[in-house]
């Protein structure tokens, strides 16, 4: 009798759980929340939460349920955490961040066959064909570093020094700027590489004026760019009269409001801006400060999108989370973002966007990226030499 009561109760928690399981999809995000680039993670989770808030925890008769984990930033980490979300949390779609950790990650959405959205990582070779569940709402530094390499040769630049984090998306910009610029007739002097950890750029930047050019292109990621700031300022480079140009990294909207006048009149080139003109922005600026009072920047909107790429993804399949389906149903798909419009092209499972020319200007006394240029479904440049 005993017995069988225990197996009535053994079956009545199986069912239960696989009833739970069954109206819950589970999508883990392994994100960078503490280390030296803790503020991407916070701007990716902001995003993603904002964006669940706005849509509801319910999608295709799912409840999604959030798990967020905090890799440090740390490769090893992001792969271990992986590795519990899809063989023990059985998630439906994991999110990767920093390109070293969605490069770790990888392999292991192959193997699992579970779809993975790379809401932060530039690096145009972490979505390539080996990895067929990988899917991108960030963007690739070289849309957006060839794009400034034109503007900047049409615009007066000749001679250019570049000041590059010393790591892929940093390596990335450099190559896709250095050959754009060159194409174009400028010359750059000297590419200085700068450590990712805890960077101290002064004496990097007395190198660069001593080069004597006339423009700086710099790569710093998310996080960075208020330490640039002060110490572009502090060596004199803008008293010297050398322009500050780059992907909007440099110009982060997290940090931009504290960077100081002497970035007024960087241009740079970038998919978000908190300035944005159009109505979904403005909303979304709006509800963001509200919700975390900062501002977000573009890794908020890859976190955002993120969230938006897999609730459309799974109202296509009605809820079904089996990976080849889910990806079935990514591709091709577009919608507009706060950034402006987007899309996930088919073939390379890469995002397409607009890129935005912008120059940091004072506006109601706050300093802003100010958009005046727009090239519109920009693809990856680095996927499009390959073909
Ligand atoms: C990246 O992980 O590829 C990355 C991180 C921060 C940035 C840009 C790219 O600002």
């Amino acid at each position: 009798m005993l017995r069988k009561i225990g197996i009535a109760l053994a079956v009545g928690a199986l069912a239960s759980t696989g009833a739970a399981a069954q109206d819950t999809a589970k999508v883990g995000l392994v994100l960078p929340l503490t280390g030296g680039l803790a503020a991407v993670g916070k701007q990716v989770q902001a995003g993603a939460k904002l964006y669940m808030e706005k849509s509801g925890a319910t999608v295709a008769g799912k409840k999604i349920d959030l798990i967020i984990k905090d890799d440090g930033g740390v490769p090893d980490n992001s792969k271990r955490l992986a590795q519990e979300l899809i063989v023990n949390e059985k998630v439906a779609v994991v999110g990767s961040a920093l390109t070293p950790s969605a490069m770790a990650i990888g392999p292991l959405s192959t193997q699992g066959k579970s779809a993975n959205v790379v809401m932060v990582s530039g690096t145009s070779g972490v979505i390539n064909p080996n990895n067929p569940y990988m899917v991108r709402t960030s963007f690739t530094l070289g849309q957006q570093s060839g794009i400034i390499a034109e503007w900047a040769a049409k615009n007066g630049a000749k001679k250019v020094v570049i000041v590059q984090s010393d790591w892929a998306p940093g390596a990335e910009a450099a190559s896709v700027f250095t050959d754009a610029f060159t194409k174009a007739g400028g010359q750059v002097v000297e590419t200085i590489k700068v450590p990712l950890a805890n960077p101290d750029f002064a004496p990097f930047l007395q190198r660069a004026r001593d080069l004597n050019p006339d423009t700086l292109f710099v790569f710093v990621p998310a996080g960075q760019a208020g330490t640039f700031a002060k110490q572009f300022t502090e060596r004199g480079l803008d008293k010297a009269g050398i322009k500050l140009i780059g992907p909007g990294d440099v110009t982060d909207d997290d940090l931009l409001p504290n960077m100081g006048d002497a970035v007024i009149g960087a241009v740079t080139a970038h998919m978000y801006s908190a300035s944005h003109p159009s109505k979904m922005n403005k909303d979304y600026v709006a509800a963001f400060e509200k919700a975390y009072n900062f501002r977000p920047n573009f890794m908020s909107v890859g976190g955002y999108d993120g969230m938006h790429l897999i609730y459309e993804a799974l109202k296509k399949t009605n809820g079904d989370t089996d990976g080849d389906k889910l990806m079935a149903a990514i591709k091709g798909m577009k919608w507009e973002s706060p950034r402006g419009p987007i899309s996930i092209d088919a073939d390379t499972r890469d995002i397409v966007q607009n890129i935005y020319i912008r120059k940091v200007e004072k506006v109601d006394g706050k300093l802003y990226n100010q958009e005046f240029a727009t090239f519109e479904a920009v693809k990856d440049p680095v996927k499009a030499a390959k073909k």
